[in-house]
């Protein structure tokens, strides 16, 4: 087959995103602390951000997951022998065209569907990947991977693959949720390839999110912008300071922006004002940091058994292959 197919699926109606981060953000704001979810980050520019945080020296997962890929990809599409990559929280798809690569040669890849909410970073990838494997069929899905997995496009056998650490980003409930609403949509011997952060040196930890040029600053300060530019906000940015810590309790990286002084904010199409003393913090993101052993455990816990944890030097990063078995829980 030498023909190219390439489809989006749009999950998410045009007023979602109005809809639902009106009552994301009237949920956070009106609570006590003030927690952001994490995927209002990822707007146009936040997105061009985090590529630009992919690329900075101090930021070593992208470049360590992607070694992993090279190294272990082979071998995770013998082992698996899916037919189909789901990738959730896709991006730019830029490491996984390692894996695709692999999987496209041994002529066992019909499908690849990357799956994110980001419309305008999904098309591009879509784009690149059509022109670039030409008999794979791109089946994009633009949605919400806390909402839509019971859409997740068919395969005979998929992979689904979740790079990038993403899934250090949820608060551990969250997490629990998602991996047992994952493994509930996937037929037996389906497989997950998990990308996660080992814990590691705190102060190697810490610096991926404290950078030098202060790209992370900006890209965790720009939610105040989606929020101004979405809701007729007047957050003004240069009145937050961006403060990342270790809380070495739970494991996770936080990352606040806390008020320099006591301000009102004004949320238009919310109609809220919401008070901010001096040293108010938002909680924006976490980033928690795993021990396989504790992850492996996790992931069997939601249903699947774990085939392998690849680990990269220095424990820099961590893939996990595991797959949905129905024996898992109970062994
Ligand atoms: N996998 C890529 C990108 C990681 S950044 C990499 O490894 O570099 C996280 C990605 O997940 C972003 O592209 C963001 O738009 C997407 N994302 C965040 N929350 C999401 C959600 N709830 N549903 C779907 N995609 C989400
Ligand atoms: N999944 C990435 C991580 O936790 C996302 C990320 C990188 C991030 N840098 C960030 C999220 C800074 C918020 C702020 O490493």
């Amino acid at each position: 087959m030498n023909e190219s197919s390439l489809s989006i699926d749009i999950r998410l109606p045009s007023d979602w995103a109005d809809d639902e981060m009106r009552a994301d953000m009237t949920r956070a704001f009106t609570g006590s602390p003030i927690v952001l979810p994490p995927k209002w980050l990822y707007d146009h520019r936040g997105s061009e951000i985090f590529s630009e945080i992919t690329r900075l020296k101090e930021y070593y997962p992208t470049e360590a997951e992607r070694s992993l890929l090279k190294r272990h990809a082979d071998e995770i599409a013998s082992v698996t022998g899916a037919d189909t990559i789901v990738e959730l929280g896709s991006g730019t798809s830029d490491k996984t065209r390692t894996l695709l690569d692999s999987f496209a040669a041994t002529n066992q890849l019909t499908k690849f569907a990357p799956v994110d909410v980001s419309e305008d970073t999904l098309r591009g990838a879509a784009a690149i990947l059509d022109k670039r494997y030409p008999g794979i069929e791109i089946a994009g899905l633009v949605g919400d991977f806390t909402r839509h997995l019971p859409h997740l496009p068919t395969g005979d056998k998929r992979l689904v693959a979740f790079l990038g650490g993403t899934i250090g980003n949820f608060y551990v409930e969250e997490r629990r949720a998602f991996l047992g609403a994952l493994a509930d949509v996937l037929h037996d011997g389906e497989w997950l390839l998990l990308g996660f952060d080992p814990l590691k040196s705190v102060d190697k930890i810490l610096d991926a999110y404290n950078d030098e040029p202060g790209v992370t600053a900006k890209f965790v300060r720009n939610v105040l912008s989606v929020i101004n530019n979405k809701l007729g906000a007047d957050f003004d940015l240069s009145e937050f300071e961006y403060i990342p810590f270790w809380d070495g309790t739970e494991n996770r990286v936080d990352m606040r922006l806390r008020s320099s002084v006591p301000q009102q904010i004004r949320i238009e199409s919310l109609d809220l004002h919401v008070d901010l003393g001096e040293g108010e913090e938002i909680r924006v993101e976490i980033s928690t940091k795993f021990s396989p052993g504790y992850l492996s455990e996790e992931i069997k816990q939601a249903g699947f058994n774990v085939h392998s944890v690849f680990l990269a030097e220095n424990d820099e990063f961590g893939l996990l292959l595991a797959e949905r078995s129905p024996a898992a829980q109970t062994s």
